[in-house]
């Protein structure tokens, strides 16, 4: 493994997420600690799953360029994601004292998507066990595709219901990001035709 060329590849988005989310939490003064980290997790969760994705359309260039293969760039991104995603969940479990926070909404539509988090924790949850422990399960990659839906249910979660994504830069990222997820199965269709 070239380390200095992994770095060189992974610190810019890490840098980057991580300053977008100081900055936030410096212009919108919170003095609630755990409540910072709901907001600081959110704000990088996003961003490494929005990566994992877009990865699995450029497995190439993500290999020449990160010198690892595209199975470890994805599984960095995936753990990265997966790991703040359960940070910010169990701060807001610890700040409302209860575990009802995980359970879906669904009494409005409108409900549905404010709290679309906790549909799409279990859905990231499920699409990554299947496919690091259920390669046996012949289905895993349909299951996989999943994280499209959750990662939209992601975006629209955090613009209806983030402090930080109540900005229009944030909003123009959160769109951004989404419209390029939603053309990474096109991407992947006509490379694989290639
Ligand atoms: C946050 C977690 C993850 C996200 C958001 C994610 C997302 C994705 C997406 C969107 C694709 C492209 C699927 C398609 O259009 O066919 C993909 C492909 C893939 N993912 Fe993940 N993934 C995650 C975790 C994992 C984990 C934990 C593994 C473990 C082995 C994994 C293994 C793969 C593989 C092997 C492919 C390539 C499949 C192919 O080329 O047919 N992913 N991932
Ligand atoms: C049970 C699951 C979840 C619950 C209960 C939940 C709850 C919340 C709450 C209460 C907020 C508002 C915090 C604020 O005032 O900014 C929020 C924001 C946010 N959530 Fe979740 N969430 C969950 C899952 C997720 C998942 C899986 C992601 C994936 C990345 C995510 C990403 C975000 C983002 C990006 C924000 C906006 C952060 C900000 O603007 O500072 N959430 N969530």
């Amino acid at each position: 493994m070239n380390r200095s060329r992994a770095l060189a590849f992974f610190l810019p988005p890490l840098v980057l997420f991580s300053a977008i989310a100081v900055y936030h939490l410096q212009a919108i003064p919170s003095p609630d600690p755990v409540y910072k980290a709901i907001r600081a997790a959110g704000m990088m969760a996003y961003p490494a799953s929005f990566l994992a994705i877009v990865t699995s359309a450029f497995p190439k260039e993500a290999t020449s360029l990160s010198g690892e293969s595209f199975l470890r760039v994805h599984h960095i991104f995936a753990f990265w994601g997966l790991t703040l995603m359960l940070v910010h969940t169990g701060a807001i479990w610890a700040s409302f004292g209860t575990p009802a926070v995980l359970v879906p909404q669904s009494g409005t539509l409108r409900e549905f998507f404010l709290f679309g988090g906790r549909v799409a924790l279990p859905l990231f949850i499920l699409t990554a066990a299947t496919a690091k422990f259920g390669r046996t399960i012949k289905f895993w990659r349909k299951i996989h595709l999943l994280n499209y839906a959750a990662f939209i249910l992601v975006t629209i979660h955090a613009v209806m219901i983030g402090t930080d994504f109540d900005s229009s830069p944030m909003r123009a990222m959160a769109y951004t990001f989404a419209a390029v997820v939603m053309a990474v199965p096109i991407i992947r269709f006509f490379r694989k035709r290639l």
